[in-house]
């Protein structure tokens, strides 16, 4: 429509032939002030998307906050080292081909670094032939067209540098599977090595535990100790990632990773919601009630001693019969530094199977080594254990939107009989990464994930690295206003953690509109 003739176009405007409204400039000296009006939170479901999370969401722009620290100062570091990493295998390479196709992945790299540290806007990712493409171009376009680094809420900022990362070499010829982490990942499971033989010198042999699937009451008091130790080191296992272990030493790691029995029973006080017999009582029921197939998913978060620690897990739940089929969910290519790929999944069965990664250790040791690797890959053979790499999981929606963005995976997922999320980045995403009260119920906080119809029992084992907090039960707020006072930076230590579970609705029908 033309806008001559329309009151509402400036008359400069009209002249010019464009449209833009003309200015009003009302002067409001006599109105009262402006008032504080809070917002109501949570917000109604029909108001949330992307960018309007159901509590407030965090942004970079946040000063003093963590989301600033890592937009600010974070990413950048994470970044830095991964330039370093490709020059150094630049410098290895000897064909001229490689060695410029590897240059111009570099450059890319260095665009990105100015993107991120000149707060750019986010562009569309091109289309590199990876199946997100498009899921990620749709969230851009209808949430955050115009939004930078610092102003898209800190969870899409910081997934979507990993997804750019990932473009960087996704467009080369020669260098599309290169991960720029890997190094680092394997060096965290060598740097374990008090920890990884702890736990293989103890499991390395089968048969220690029960099989029975109706075990009497002695055999199953002590499988549920077993079961809560192992919750436990499948959990702590998670707080040693390498995106906040950049500036730890040697002994610092060593006493996180610390699996003995005292230090089991002082660190469970520091998980601060705790539904652990809960899940015992849930796992023990699907083996009573269910004959033939019980499956457990595992959704996956970091690889080297964090992925070690899974499988020690998973291991059990088979041997135990607490489960039949474990499914684990990993990642299509590297992610948030530390995250499991097919890769390192493949990596860490066969350096444990053949490698040399440990000098120091002795040969019983490294035979409870090999041993645990055979028979982790006989799980493999028989289909017991199944690794899967759905795109969903590297994008930059969080879990609240798995059921109208990936409505296969959220099928498929309710089919588990339970579905494990490891890690701080999945409780995020499960949360939608918001300031929701801590004294928010977990059900409420995961939104569709608890309430949509068919939706899998759902646990979070999770160690506490970000600012979302919840499921500290109805005293919550009174226990994270105190921990603020007393410990400042209790949120990103890795020091506390939560072991949150939902009941979801498993066996209702999944419908999808
Ligand atoms: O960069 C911050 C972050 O996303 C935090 O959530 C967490 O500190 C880390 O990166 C990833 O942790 P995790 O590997 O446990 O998901
Ligand atoms: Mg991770």
């Amino acid at each position: 429509m033309s806008g001559y003739g329309n009151p509402n176009v400036s008359a400069q405007a009209q002249r010019n032939g464009t449209s833009s409204p003309a200015k009003v400039t009302l002067h409001l000296g006599h109105l009262p002030e402006k008032g504080e009006i809070k917002a109501p939170y949570p917000r109604s479901p029909g108001r949330i998307d992307p960018n309007n999370p159901p509590w407030p969401a965090y942004r970079g722009y946040h000063e003093y906050s963590f989301a600033h620290a890592t937009m600010h100062s974070r990413l950048p570091t994470i970044l830095g080292k991964a330039i370093e990493d490709a020059t150094r295998t630049l410098n290895e390479e000897s064909l001229e081909e490689r060695v410029v196709d590897l240059a111009q992945c570099i450059d890319r790299m260095e665009e990105l670094m100015a993107d991120l540290s000149g707060n750019a806007k986010l562009r569309p990712i091109v289309d590199d032939g990876e199946a997100d493409v498009i899921t990620w171009n749709k969230e851009i376009t209808k949430f955050f067209r115009g939004k930078d680094f610092m102003s898209a809420p800190w969870l899409f900022a910081e997934a979507y540098k990993y997804r750019r990362l990932r473009e960087c070499f996704s467009v080369s010829k020669f260098w599309n599977t290169y991960d720029v982490f890997y190094r680092q990942k394997n060096d965290t499971f060598s740097r374990s090595s008090e920890a990884v033989f702890e736990l293989a010198m103890r499991f390395a042999e089968p048969g220690l535990i029960s099989k029975t699937t109706h075990p009497n009451q002695k055999e199953l008091d002590a499988q549920r100790l077993i079961f809560l130790e192992l919750t436990q080191v499948c959990l702590w296992g998670n707080s040693t990632d390498l995106s906040l272990l950049i500036n730890m030493t040697e002994d610092q790691i060593r006493s996180l990773q610390s699996t003995g029995g005292e230090h089991l029973a002082a660190t469970e006080q520091n998980i601060l919601g705790n539904d652990m017999e809960r899940i015992w009582e849930t796992v023990k029921s699907i083996r009573e009630t269910k004959a033939d197939h019980r499956r457990i998913d595992f959704v996956l978060d970091n690889a080297g001693f964090e992925l070690y620690c899974d499988f020690i897990y998973a291991d059990f739940l088979i041997q135990s019969g607490l489960a039949t089929e474990i499914r684990f969910h990993g990642k299509r290519y590297p992610w948030f530094v530390s995250d499991v790929t097919k890769k390192d999944w493949d990596w860490l069965i066969n350096n444990m199977c053949y490698g040399h990664l440990f000098p120091e250790a002795s040969p019983a040791e490294m035979q409870a080594l090999r041993l645990l690797a055979q028979r982790w890959k006989q799980y493999e053979r028989d289909g017991k254990w199944i690794y899967e790499q759905h795109p969903f999981w590297c994008t930059g929606y969080t879990y609240w939107d798995l059921h109208s963005e990936a409505p296969d995976l959220f099928f498929h997922l309710s089919h588990s009989d339970l579905v494990l999320f490891k890690g701080d980045l999945n409780h995020r995403k499960l949360t939608y990464d918001c300031a929701a009260p801590a004294s928010t119920p977990f059900e409420e906080a995961i939104g569709p994930m608890a309430s949509a119809s068919g939706a899998p029992k759902i646990v979070s084992l999770r160690t506490v690295k970000s600012d979302v907090v919840v499921g500290l039960g109805p005293d919550g707020n009174e226990i994270a206003k105190r921990l603020d006072e007393q410990e400042p930076g209790w949120k990103i230590s890795g020091k506390y953690a939560v072991v949150l579970l939902s009941e979801g609705r498993p066996g209702e029908p999944v419908t999808f509109e």
